[in-house]
């Protein structure tokens, strides 16, 4: 499950780059995925998540041209894009370059200056699995053109500046968390997001008797995109009903009373984040103490509440959900739900890290009897934020 040094995504890249372009790089970029423990749904509704930086990351290794032209290699997908940096920056092919297209765009935008540059990308965050592999290319995009340009964004305007592209360039109009925790992750940390301001602050996450299991349905249904932004458009509605700014505003006392006027699925979208966001405040003070069967047991309410009234689960979710749940605390899973937006994509669980291993192959065996495919199984603790190796300058 742990790569050795020379397997991990920077070091791929570095060696990929020297044998395409025939010259060693000059900078390796990397920023991580993430892994959103409570609080899903909630950041386009200005509400709290509670997610960590994956130790699995995305690496770009780059050095600057004569011309003005960005062409990168895709170590992951197997190809190449070119597109040019004169005038404005479009959309194109692959699919993937159009996140690097977005950052482009966004430097340009802000008249940062964008040198033309040969690229290799490397990731071993698993692609459309809901661990936002497009946020670690977005930020670890950005982090290399900050150095290209000799200029560091604040984070919060680095993360808007990659939530701008996800949403022009690849039609999803995402919330701000991925490409938060992606810039700040620190290790042994989550972060508590209040989406509003757009602050964080780093809860520690230092017991090592636990873990944090991924399972990757490896399944994506269809129709991701448009039903996460209908979820968005109900819970505006949602929030224009009850007179307020944002659902973050709204208790569940104020939903209870409006209840009878309301559509009943619109009751339920809101519903969902205003016990979402209670329950996110709640893990993060609970942290502290270790009270990890209470926080275990707010997960499987998140799960429900995702599944019931927000309608974002999938029959592959809920089975890994389940078996989880049947091997329970005395086989050392504490709590699990769905991570990120949902419709397949992956589960998050907290479980003793001594029987981490044991637990992933249980609920491996179950899914793959109950739906004859493959779940992919990662152990991650919460792994660091966005950085940059740069080779031109001295290591101290
Ligand atoms: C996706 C989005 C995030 C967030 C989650 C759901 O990952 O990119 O902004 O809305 O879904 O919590």
């Amino acid at each position: 499950m742990s790569s050795t040094t020379d397997q991990l995504p920077e070091a791929r890249a570095q060696r990929f780059f020297v044998k395409a372009f025939e010259t060693a790089p000059r900078w390796v970029a990397s920023a991580p995925g993430r892994v959103n423990l409570i609080g899903e749904h909630t950041d386009y509704n200005d509400g709290f998540v509670l997610p960590m930086a994956t130790e699995q990351r995305t690496a770009i290794a780059a050095s600057l041209t004569n011309d003005r032209t960005a062409t990168l290699h895709s170590v992951t997908t197997g190809d190449t894009a070119t597109f040019s940096l004169e005038g404005e920056v479009r959309r194109g092919t692959p699919a993937w370059s159009n996140y690097v297209r977005g950052i482009v765009a966004g430097f340009k935008e802000l008249k940062l200056p964008v040198k033309g540059f040969n690229a290799v990308i490397d990731s071993d965050v698993p692609l459309g699995g809901g661990l936002s592999s497009s946020a670690a290319l977005e930020i670890a995009t950005a982090t290399l053109l900050e150095a290209m340009a000799g200029r560091k964004l604040d984070p919060t305007t680095k993360a808007l500046l990659c939530q701008q592209a996800e949403r022009q360039f690849a039609g999803v109009p995402c919330g701000i968390m991925d490409q938060l925790v992606s810039v700040m992750g620190r290790k042994d940390h989550l972060l508590l997001i209040d989406c509003r301001d757009r602050t964080g602050k780093f809860v520690p996450f230092t017991d090592r008797s636990l873990s944090l299991l991924i399972i990757n349905t490896n399944v994506r249904h269809a129709l991701v995109d448009g039903e996460y932004a209908r979820r968005r458009a109900q819970c505006e509605t949602a929030a224009e009903m009850l007179g307020v700014t944002a659902l973050r505003d709204a208790t569940p006392a104020m939903l209870e009373t409006a209840r009878a006027k309301m559509d009943p699925l619109i009751f339920r979208r809101a519903r969902h984040v205003i016990t979402e966001n209670n329950r996110t405040l709640e893990a993060a003070r609970r942290i502290p103490a270790g009270d990890w069967e209470h926080i275990g047991r707010l997960m499987y309410e998140s799960h429900a509440s995702l599944r019931d009234d927000y309608h974002v689960s999938c029959t592959e979710l809920d089975l890994v959900v389940q078996q989880a749940e049947q091997i329970g605390v005395a086989g050392g899973v504490f709590g699990c739900r769905m991570t990120g937006a949902g419709f397949g994509g992956c589960t998050v669980a907290l479980v003793q890290a001594e029987k981490a291993r044991r637990i992933g192959e249980i609920i491996g065996e179950a899914y793959l009897a109950k739906t004859s495919n493959y779940a992919s199984i990662f152990l991650s603790r919460p792994g660091a934020g966005a950085s940059l190796v740069d080779f031109s300058k001295p290591n101290i």
